[in-house]
C-alpha cells in the first residue's frame, strides 16, 4: 500500500492519534487480495486483532494453559488469576461497580439469549410488553420473540423515521405501564445510527421497565459507562473489539443478575448438588456453566489493554472523518443511495447502486481488493421496513484511512461500469 502517511488526516491539537503507527499493530491489514491491497471495509461483522491480541493469546496457549479455579497447581492458579483480571479489565472498559457484574459470554447473541431466557422464566407474565426498535438486528429480536411465546407477553416495535433513526416520540408515547422490557441496540449495524441511550433508558425506568442494551456496534466507536447509562443490562462481543472471536460480555446490575435464572447448568455454576436438586453459585459463576472460553477472555484483555493505550478521542474522530469523507464522495456519485443518514451515526455506510444486486457489487469490489458486506445484514425486518432485500454496506474502523475511502469510490466507479 502506498505511504498512508501521506494521506492521514492532520492530528487534531493534542490529539496523538497516529494512523500510521496504528495500522503496523495490525498485521493483517498489510497484504494483497486479487493483486490489490486489501482495503477491509467489513469492521461490523469484525474486526481485525492488533498483534498484541495475537500474542496474548498464542502465550496463554505455550505458557499457562490450564482450567481455572479448580486445579491444585500452580498452572491452573495462573490461568484463574489471568481470567479474573481480564473480567476487571472488563469492568473498567464499562465502568461497572463490581467485577461480579460481568459475565462471561460467547458473545452479543448469547448474552441476549441469557437475559431473554431469563426474564421469561422469573418476570414476564401475560399481558406484558417487550419494546424492540425497528432497527434492531436478529440477536435483538428473535430471542424476545421467544420469550414473548414462552410468557404469554407482546412484542411491541418502536418505529424508525426516513432518515433511519428511532422515533422518539412513538417510543415515548409506546411506552406504558404493561412495558416490562426496553431491549434497544444502541449503534445499528446496517444503518449506522447512534441511539440517544441514557434517555432511553430514563424513560423507560419511569414506567418500571427493565432495560437491556446491545453495544455490539458501540462499543469499540464510543465510551460506554454503564453505571451512567443506568441499564439493567449492557452486552457486546469481544470480536468488534478488537479481540478473539467466542468470547462476549454481559453486563447486568447485581441485584437483576441475583433474579435471574440460570440459562446453563453443569459445572461451575452449581453450589451443591444432589440427585434431588441443585443450588447455584455465587456470580458471575451462576451464568458460567462448563468450562469457559479461557484463552478468548484473556485475548479480550489485551484487546482491551490496546484500546485504552490509544487515544480514543483522536481514534473516534479519525473514524468520524472517515464518514465524512465517505458522504461527501457519496453525494458526488449518481446512481448511489444512502440507507441510514442519522445526524448522530457512526462510520456504517449502507447503500444501493442504481439497481444492482448488493451480492454482484461486493463481488466485484472484492474483485478490486476491497471487503465489504452485503445482504440483509442480520436485520431482515428492517429490510421489510426500507422496502429492499439488502445493501452494500462499508462499515469502517480506527484503522481505516482516507486513502481507503478513496479507493472504495474509486472501485465503485468501475463496478458501475461494469454493470
Ligand atoms: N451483526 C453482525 C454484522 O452486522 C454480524 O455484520
Amino acid at each position: 500500500m502506498s505511504s498512508l502517511s501521506a494521506v492521514a488526516p492532520k492530528n487534531s491539537i493534542g490529539s496523538t492519534f497516529d494512523i500510521a503507527k496504528i495500522r503496523q499493530d495490525f498485521p493483517i491489514l498489510n497484504q494483497s487480495i486479487k493483486g490489490r491491497p486489501l482495503v477491509y471495509l467489513d469492521n461490523a461483522a469484525t474486526t481485525q486483532k492488533p498483534q498484541v491480541v495475537i500474542d496474548a493469546i498464542s502465550q496463554f496457549y505455550g505458557n499457562s494453559n490450564a482450567n481455572v479455579h479448580r486445579g491444585a497447581h500452580s498452572l491452573s492458579d495462573n490461568a484463574t488469576e489471568l481470567f479474573e483480571h481480564a473480567r476487571t479489565k472488563v469492568q473498567g472498559l464499562i465502568n461497572a461497580k463490581k467485577s461480579h457484574e460481568i459475565i462471561w459470554t460467547k458473545g452479543t447473541t448469547e448474552a441476549i439469549n441469557i437475559i431473554a431466557s431469563g426474564l421469561a422464566q422469573s418476570i414476564l407474565k401475560p399481558g406484558d410488553e417487550i419494546l424492540i426498535s425497528a432497527m434492531e438486528h436478529h440477536a435483538n429480536i428473535v430471542p424476545w420473540q421467544m420469550a414473548a411465546q414462552r410468557s404469554g407477553a407482546k412484542l411491541v416495535v418502536a418505529p424508525i423515521n426516513k432518515q433511519g433513526e428511532l422515533n422518539f416520540s412513538a417510543y415515548k408515547k409506546l411506552l406504558n405501564k404493561n412495558t416490562a422490557i426496553v431491549a434497544m441496540t444502541h449503534v445499528s449495524n446496517t444503518l449506522g445510527t447512534i441511539n440517544p441511550v441514557k434517555e432511553i433508558v430514563q424513560l423507560a425506568k419511569q414506567v418500571g421497565a427493565i432495560t437491556v442494551i446491545d453495544g455490539a456496534q458501540a462499543i469499540a466507536h464510543s465510551t460506554v459507562d454503564v453505571q451512567q447509562l443506568d441499564c439493567d443490562f449492557y452486552v457486546f462481543s469481544g470480536h468488534k473489539l478488537f479481540g478473539p472471536t467466542g468470547i462476549g460480555v454481559l453486563y447486568g446490575k447485581e441485584q437483576r443478575l441475583e433474579q435471574l435464572p440460570p440459562f446453563q447448568t453443569g459445572g461451575e455454576m452449581i453450589k451443591t448438588v444432589s440427585f434431588q436438586q441443585a443450588t447455584w453459585n455465587e456470580l458471575p459463576y451462576k451464568f458460567e456453566a462448563g468450562t469457559p472460553n479461557i484463552a478468548g477472555a484473556v485475548g479480550l484483555g489485551a484487546a482491551i489493554d490496546y484500546f485504552n493505550s490509544i487515544d480514543r478521542v483522536g481514534a473516534m474522530r479519525h473514524e468520524q472523518r472517515l464518514l465524512d469523507h465517505c458522504l461527501v464522495l457519496a453525494e458526488g456519485m449518481d446512481d448511489i443511495e444512502l440507507y441510514g443518514t442519522a445526524k448522530n451515526k457512526t462510520a456504517i455506510v449502507s447503500f444501493l447502486l442504481g439497481d444492482a444486486h448488493p451480492s454482484d457489487v461486493g463481488t466485484l469490489l472484492n474483485q478490486q481488493g476491497v471487503a465489504v458486506r452485503t445482504g440483509h445484514h442480520c436485520t431482515m425486518p428492517l429490510m421489510n421496513e426500507l422496502g429492499i432485500a439488502g445493501t452494500v454496506r462499508a462499515s469502517f474502523s480506527l484503522y481505516n484511512t482516507e486513502e481507503e475511502v478513496a479507493i472504495l469510490f474509486a472501485a465503485l466507479t468501475k463496478v458501475k461500469s461494469f454493470l
